[in-house]
């Protein structure tokens, strides 16, 4: 992550590049049809799922076989060693599947500092120990299980196929296993070292991947679902592997995992009807306080590329995101959903929001011990995938490992990475995460507890228009969603445009205004700066990827140019 840039940077962008807050180029349209769209981090996986909708599978069958795609094809983040969040609207029905890792059995609150106390350096993100018990093998499965169409094992088979058979490297994996945090990484497990760097080095560009363990892991996973993976010999070299890097995660602990079907958060906002993830996503939480505080105090009605609304936006961020610091895992959370997302306290919340001055981060908080932040270190990368089916059926799912390649290790007879999703609790007083979130004891380390996270699925409508979308970016996923949303919804951008248009994010602490190169016009930087923002030009982003159902269900499927995603339809228009 850069160090805080001075505005002048901004400034040396080129004016004829800039559209007041807007990007240069003019986005093309989204490619459209009538059978069904799909959405996700990578080409291949995005055939896989439209590969099923032709095949007669419906929204969960081809969300569960992009995602498996993504565990063959985009080892970065796509697993069956992570968990994830799916939010699905089937028949109008909304359900939303908590598959996030848990800690393992012998986790312990402290299990991350030394004797004195002190936090021991990487403990939470590199090697087993930072790795949470996989929810991804049971919760795909019980997603499918509940809403599919399709016979399970046709399901699996796209994924096993392109691990048996192999897929030609693509640029986007090059070179993130060629650079040199994850080449650290990875060398410092020779298990994964033989698989993805042989020689020290990625495989080559364009060269034919075969993942031989993957694919046998695959192929039990589609005979006997999830208890090919958790029990067993998979689960056996997921223990071995584990112990043999000083990990805790033991194959009861994998077999003992049990995704939990929750209640979606929903609101209504600028005439639209939201679906959102709730506890252990604060992703709910932020983007229902955000659109309530918006919506109460006009954000709609200020001129688009003002300073007037990009203030306003940051100022909400900043209170959402202190609310944050409440939250964790759902039976140990200071604060409820229901406390947070009431009407009189967003209306309080609100109120405390000065329209022509930023709020200093230390005034909005009240909790001791909240201090500013780190940077963010180190290589990050989550998933999410959208489906819509013929029928308008939805599913927005977020699948992470948390950081690249997870905590690195590879694990031999199995065929998958492990997470290192641990990172996500509060791992040690006052220290903040990977992406910079400092986070409150609701969040602390337990046995069995789940993580606090904050990616953000969101399925929103009104009549019969439908988008559902979501990204990956640790705590940029919920504010970077929730622009594209107002691009969406406010603005009526068209949906590649929307997902285009460069971003704006606050977290609260650390007390700055990130906003991504060609996000504001000069003057507007320089309002804002008057206002007593602190602006970091950065390129540290989510990657959204979305779908939308066109009233008379036509559809559309497109994916934030600034990954390697891709968004395809079924039935194109001629
Ligand atoms: O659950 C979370 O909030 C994080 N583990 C997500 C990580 C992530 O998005 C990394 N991607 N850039």
């Amino acid at each position: 992550m850069k160090k805080a840039l001075p505005l002048v940077l901004a400034l040396l962008v080129p004016m004829s590049a800039v559209t007041p807050g807007g990007v240069g180029a003019a986005s093309t349209p989204a490619p459209a049809g009538t059978g069904g769209a799909v959405a996700s981090g990578d080409p291949l996986a995005t055939a896989a799922g439209l590969a099923i909708l032709r095949g007669g599978g419906n929204a969960v069958d081809a969300a569960v076989a992009t995602a498996l795609a993504l565990a063959v094809v985009y080892p970065e983040a796509g697993n069956l060693g992570g968990g994830g969040f799916a939010l699905v609207r089937m028949g109008g029905e909304l359900s939303a599947l908590d598959f996030r890792e848990t800690a393992p059995a012998r986790a312990r609150p402290d299990m991350y500092l030394d004797a004195q106390g002190k936090p021991v350096e990487n403990a939470s993100l590199v090697g087993p120990l930072a790795a949470g018990v996989p929810g991804s093998p049971a919760g795909l499965w019980e997603l499918q299980r509940r809403f599919g169409r399709l016979p399970w094992p046709k399901v699996v088979e796209p994924a096993r196929r392109l691990a048996a058979d192999g897929f030609r490297v693509g640029r986007y994996l090059h070179d993130g296993l060629g650079r040199e945090e994850n080449r650290k990484l990875l060398l410092r497990f020779p298990e994964s070292a033989r698989v993805w760097l042989p020689n020290g080095e990625p495989p080559a560009l364009g060269s034919v991947l075969r993942q031989p363990d993957l694919a046998a892991t695959l192929g039990r996973y589609a005979e006997h679902g999830p208890q090919g993976v958790v029990t067993g010999a998979v689960a056996a070299a997921v223990e071995k592997a584990s112990r043999a890097h000083g990990g805790v995660l033991t194959a009861a602990d994998l077999a003992a995992y049990k995704p939990a079907w929750r209640q979606p958060l929903t609101a209504e906002a600028f005439g639209w009807k939201l679906a959102s993830m709730p506890l252990p996503s604060s992703g709910g939480v932020i983007l229902g306080q955000t659109l309530g505080m918006l919506e109460k105090l006009g954000w709609e009605k200020l001129p688009r590329f003002s300073a007037d609304r990009d203030h306003l936006l940051a100022e909400v961020f900043r209170h959402a995101f202190a609310d944050r610091f409440l939250l964790g895992d759902p039976a140990t959370t200071k604060a409820t959903e229901a406390q947070l997302l009431a009407p009189a306290w967003i209306a309080r919340r609100a109120a405390e929001i000065d329209l022509r001055h930023a709020t200093a981060s230390a005034q909005v908080q009240s909790w001791p011990g909240a201090t500013a932040a780190a940077a963010v270190s180190g290589s990050t990368e989550t998933t999410h995938l959208s489906v819509v089916d013929r029928d308008g059926n939805l599913v927005a799912l977020t699948t992470t490992l948390n950081g690249l390649f997870g905590c690195g290790l590879w694990v031999p007879g199995a065929g998958f990475f492990l997470n290192n999703e641990m990172d996500d609790f509060a791992t040690a007083p006052g220290r903040p995460n990977l992406f910079g979130l400092i986070q409150g004891e609701a969040n602390a380390v337990g046995p069995g507890k789940r993580m606090l996270s904050s990616m953000s699925p969101v399925i929103a409508w009104k009549g019969e228009e439908a988008y559902a979308l979501g990204g990956r970016g640790g705590s940029r996923i919920p504010t970077h969603t929730i622009a594209v949303l107002l691009n969406l919804l406010v603005d009526h951008d068209p949906l590649q445009a929307a997902l285009d248009r460069p971003r704006l994010h606050h977290q609260w602490l650390p007390d700055r205004l990130e906003a991504e190169p060609d996000a504001l016009a000069p003057e507007t930087g320089a309002e804002l700066e008057r206002r007593g923002h602190t602006l970091q030009v950065s390129t540290t982003t989510a990657k959204v990827h979305a779908v939308h159902r066109l009233p008379g269900g036509r559809v559309e499927a497109a994916s934030d140019p600034r990954g390697s995603g891709s968004g395809g339809v079924v039935d194109p228009d001629p």
